[in-house]
């Protein structure tokens, strides 16, 4: 453990230093007056007084100094059964018009775009694009409804909404143009214009004026050159679920992010210039950002964006198809993922029908990996599996075995020790370390590193009482588990509201606004009770208003349908039952978390401050009457 632990070491003992020198990865406009601006604390800056362009860091520093003619990405669809690669000088290229046709439009530094846009390569076209101009991207999940996307416009003002025909899911086209012009409808803030790129599965009805069809909008442009930006201003916004309906916008800055993901590449991912990478994920989600985007082409990599699922595009042979078609060195996803491989394919048989001597390691994160499917993955592969921990507010690994540094022996079900920079305690109550092994909230000392959020977009005050405010001169991650005598952490559960369905993140109290507007619902509670595939799947409970004497089934079914409308497919929310109370303290708390554990039959204890506990063998019932709760 010598390396990691000298490397570890010294991030903590003088992360100036340590982040200074991986700063040398980046090219600088002008290099920095502080590698740490603590002037303000709790908030930091870091490289304070550098200026940038992320975009060139990412493609024209690649495509001029020797990479040109090497793929940046290699876009591999089996659900339109195609692919596509782009050299680094091509996308460059591409971005540079993208950016052209951005700024025609009014497009500035700091000017918000919404990109809500299927795994094609024009998404992250117009990533780049923003990136480019300076301008502040923001990607949204294809899988969410109008609803949350409207949000999402509400909040961030886009001048500019980016958006293709469709997205393909297996069994069915998912229309974007419709979701996004009821998006449109429902936000009080209106983009100026749209502009759409129109695939060949669907062509979109564009509205005169106001949309632009991508192939018109890069036709009249001009290729734009790199905007040098402040190393602290920022380079996008992602929106990610608290505790309420209303997302949190994550903001990156420009610097400390291309430093962070730059650094990480090697250190932690162990791969070299030149290598292909792969994370099967969605570039909705800060994986997607972080390590289908940036991280690969900050570093040089080659990145594979995959338009496909493990199982069913064809089969569950899929990733080992890609992996080693494109003869992918690493590769990283979510266990939901393996389980899915894993239920339709236990012997793994399908592995042997590919090359994969190329894969040199395989990473997984989103949600915790159970030992079992770690260790399937491992024996099947034969290559290190790694899982590693982190959110989309600190946008790089917390915690992993930084195969670059040091390969460490694997524990299953840890995600490993602190990675350089994250001084990572387990906290009681008052604020105090436990003992290795016991379990606490997981928080991280500030400053965090480079990378991590600056704020959350236009709420500071909600910033605070989110993250820093319980724990003073901390980082509350909203996870908890314990850290044992080697200092490998476990991520056991949230202390919040929040769940995690198929890698997915979501907040049970969205969830519970939807079902709590429906005419009939007095009122409602959502859990997360485990699921062997997704990890976690949402249960809604509902409790009529008195004099409703309609069939309950049906109600249940109307908020399975309301749920779907306004969070979307992705939240996975396919049961609700109706039940005559909810248990709740004296005070009026729902008991959620004991309601979960009554439902993964968890051991549970009964809270003193129960008001009725008999209520508890009420909702036990009807748990066992839907296969829950043994
Ligand atoms: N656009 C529109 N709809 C989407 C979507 C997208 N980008 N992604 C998912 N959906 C829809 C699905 O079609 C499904 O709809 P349905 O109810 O009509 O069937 C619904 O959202 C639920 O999707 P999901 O939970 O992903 O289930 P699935 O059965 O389609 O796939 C897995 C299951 C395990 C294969 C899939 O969840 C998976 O690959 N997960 C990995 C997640 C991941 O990469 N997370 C990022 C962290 S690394
Ligand atoms: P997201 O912001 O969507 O990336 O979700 C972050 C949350 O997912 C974390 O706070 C954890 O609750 C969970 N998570 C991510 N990776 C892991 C992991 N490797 N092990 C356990 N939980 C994880």
């Amino acid at each position: 453990m010598k390396n990691y632990s000298q490397k570890y070491a010294a991030s903590i003992r003088d992360p100036e230093k340590f982040w200074a020198a991986a700063a040398e990865g980046i090219d600088w406009d002008t290099r920095w007056n502080r590698v740490l601006d603590d002037s303000d604390r709790p908030f930091y800056r870091w490289f304070a007084g550098g200026r940038l362009n992320t975009c060139y860091n990412a493609l024209d520093r690649h495509a001029d100094g020797g990479r040109g003619e090497q793929l940046a990405i290699i876009h591999d669809s089996p659900l339109t059964d195609s692919q596509r690669s782009i050299t680094y000088s091509a996308l460059r290229d591409e971005v540079a018009l993208f950016a052209g046709a951005l700024a025609c439009h009014g497009v500035g530094k700091g000017d918000r775009v919404i990109v809500y846009m299927p795994m094609i390569p024009e998404a992250i076209v117009a990533v780049l694009a923003c990136a480019r101009l300076g301008a502040v991207h923001s990607v949204v999940f294809g899988g969410f409804a109008a609803n949350e996307l409207a949000t999402r416009i509400d909040d961030a003002s886009p001048a500019i909404i980016v958006s293709a025909s469709c997205g393909i899911e297996p069994a069915r086209l998912v229309e974007y143009k419709p979701l996004l012009d009821q998006a449109i409808e429902l936000a009080n803030h209106k983009p100026r214009h749209c502009i759409v790129l129109q695939r060949p599965q669907v062509q979109a009805n564009l509205v005169p004026g106001r949309d632009i069809d991508w192939n018109d909008a890069i036709a009249s442009a001009t290729s734009h050159d790199c905007v040098i930006v402040d190393a602290t201003d920022p380079l996008y916004l992602l929106y990610t679920s608290g505790t309420t309906g209303q997302p949190k916008g994550i903001v990156r800055d420009n610097g400390g992010h291309a430093v962070a993901l730059h650094w990480s590449m090697q250190n932690i991912y162990n791969v070299e210039p030149g290598e292909v990478y792969w994370a099967a994920s969605d570039i909705g989600w800060v994986v997607g950002h972080s390590y289908i985007i940036y991280g690969p082409l900050l570093h040089g990599n080659t990145t594979v964006l995959f338009e496909g699922k493990p199982v069913g595009t064809p089969d569950a042979g899929a990733f080992w198809r890609v992996a080693a078609e494109h003869q992918v060195a690493c590769m990283f996803t979510a266990p939901t993922a393996f389980r899915a491989i894993r239920q339709q394919d236990p012997d793994g048989e399908l592995i042997s029908h590919y090359d994969l001597s190329g894969l040199r390691s395989l990473f997984l994160a989103g949600e915790r990996c159970d030992p079992d499917t770690l260790h399937w993955a491992e024996q099947k592969l034969g290559i290190p599996v790694i899982d590693h921990w982190w959110q989309t507010e600190t946008g790089w690994a917390i915690a992993s075995n930084c195969l670059g540094i040091e390969a460490l022996p694997v524990k299953a079900g840890s995600v490993g020790p602190a990675a350089p920079g994250w001084d990572v305690r387990a906290l009681d109550n008052n604020g105090n370390d436990v003992r290795a092994g016991d379990v606490g909230a997981i928080a991280c000392r500030l400053p965090l590193p480079p990378g991590s959020l600056t704020g959350l977009w236009q709420a500071e005050d909600r910033f605070r009482r989110s993250y820093l405010d319980t724990f003073s001169g901390y980082y509350e991650t909203g996870d908890a588990g314990y850290i044992d005598e080697d200092g490998y952490i476990y991520v056991m559960s949230r202390t919040d509201d929040v769940i995690n369905v198929a890698g997915h993140r979501l907040s049970t109290g969205a969830i519970e606004e939807v079902l709590a507007a429906h005419g009939d619902v007095a009122e409602c509670a959502v859990i997360g009770a485990a699921d062997a595939l997704k990890g976690q799947l949402p249960l809604g409970f509902l409790v009529l208003k008195a004099g409703v004497e309609r069939d309950s089934d049906e109600i249940a079914a109307e908020t399975v349908r309301m749920v779907r409308e306004r969070i979307g497919p992705v939240a996975v929310f396919k049961t609700a039952v109706v039940v005559a109370r909810l248990p709740k303290t004296r005070s009026g708390k729902i008991l959620r978390s004991t309601m979960r554990q009554i439902a993964d039959s968890e051991k549970h204890r009964i809270p003193a401050t129960i008001e009725d506990p008999a209520v508890l063998d009420e909702i036990k019932i009807v748990l066992k009457s839907i296969g829950y709760a043994g």
